[in-house]
């Protein structure tokens, strides 16, 4: 049996970034709290936590004057203000990515535009873009936007402004971006979905049809881990998604001869070793390239 790394598992940059500001503040010794999970990796939260940045739920909880990490899916125009006039002190990790989308949808808003949102509702980073926006509309896909031109055809003819959150996969998005064209008079288009996540996205596809099995390793909350592994099953018969090495079957593997593994955005490469370890421990042959690409994403 060979064991193979898909070249994009891991941490993208945003995320990369998001973590070693909590750390770097965490060592700082000064107060900070994080605003929500800062990233969807429950792994990495209870060690930020270990470390004295905790969890807040809500901007009217973080202390006065203490130190706030926004965390990289962004948060809405009304918690920044709220934050401000707590006086705290805010460490942005709002991915670069998602700050692009808040201004992209509160100028479409003020050039009159209604902004529409693909992505999943209630998401935070979904309800983050919708939080910069005075009327948002936030639709999941193809389908939604059908129902929402079918309940009032004049929306047609609206000047709109579509983005997409920047996990969506590339069938999604062009689905909407298709009926739209062919439907509206008056829209433009931000094609928002993220590099790292689309060549995450395409590699998982062609990387899965070369495998017997696949295991993707993320946060049971985290989006883009969960559409990875949507991904994978296009491709490849037997998908195994886990949160940590401790919830590996081996069993599932037995009798392949290629098992890959990818693992989500927000998957700390000392989780994705975990998983390698406990598989190399029971398992054979182990592709040339592997101990290299691990070690990079290291
Ligand atoms: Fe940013 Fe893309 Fe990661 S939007 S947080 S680089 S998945």
């Amino acid at each position: 049996m060979k064991i193979r790394l898909a070249k994009y598992a891991g941490f993208c940059y945003g995320v990369k970034r998001a973590v070693e500001l909590a750390e770097s503040a965490a060592q700082s010794g000064g107060p900070c709290v994080m605003l929500g999970y800062i990233i969807h990796n429950s792994d990495v939260v209870d060690h930020l936590a270990r470390q004295g940045v905790r969890v807040v739920e809500r901007p009217e909880d973080v202390p006065q004057g203490c130190g706030v990490i926004i965390r990289s899916h962004g948060e809405s125009r009304k918690t920044y203000e709220c934050l401000e006039k707590r006086g705290a002190r805010i460490l942005d990790a709002t991915c670069p990515n998602v700050k692009r989308i808040h201004q992209i949808v509160s100028q479409a808003e003020e050039q009159g535009r209604q902004p529409v949102i693909i992505g999943t509702p209630n998401h935070p980073e979904v309800t983050a873009i919708a939080g910069w926006c005075r009327h948002p509309v936030v639709l999941s896909g193809e389908e939604e936007l059908e129902d929402w031109f079918r309940k009032e055809p004049t929306r047609k003819n609206l000047p709109l402004t579509f983005v997409s959150q920047t996990t969506s996969t590339r069938k999604i998005w062009d689905g909407c971006v298709k009926k739209a064209k062919k439907e509206c008079t008056n829209a433009e288009f931000f094609d928002t979905i993220c590099g790292a996540t689309s060549k995450r996205q395409e590699e998982a596809h062609q990387f899965a049809a070369q495998c017997d099995k696949m295991v993707v390793i993320g946060d049971g909350k985290s989006s883009n881990t969960k559409r990875l592994a949507e991904i994978c099953r296009e491709s490849c018969p037997d998908v195994q998604l886990i949160e940590r090495a401790a919830d590996l079957d081996l069993s599932r593997l037995a009798q392949a001869e290629v098992v890959g593994i990818t693992a989500g955005a927000s998957t700390p490469a000392w989780i994705i070793k975990e998983v390698c370890d406990k598989m190399s421990d029971e398992i054979m042959e182990i592709e040339k390239s592997f101990a290299e690409l691990l070690e990079e994403s290291i």
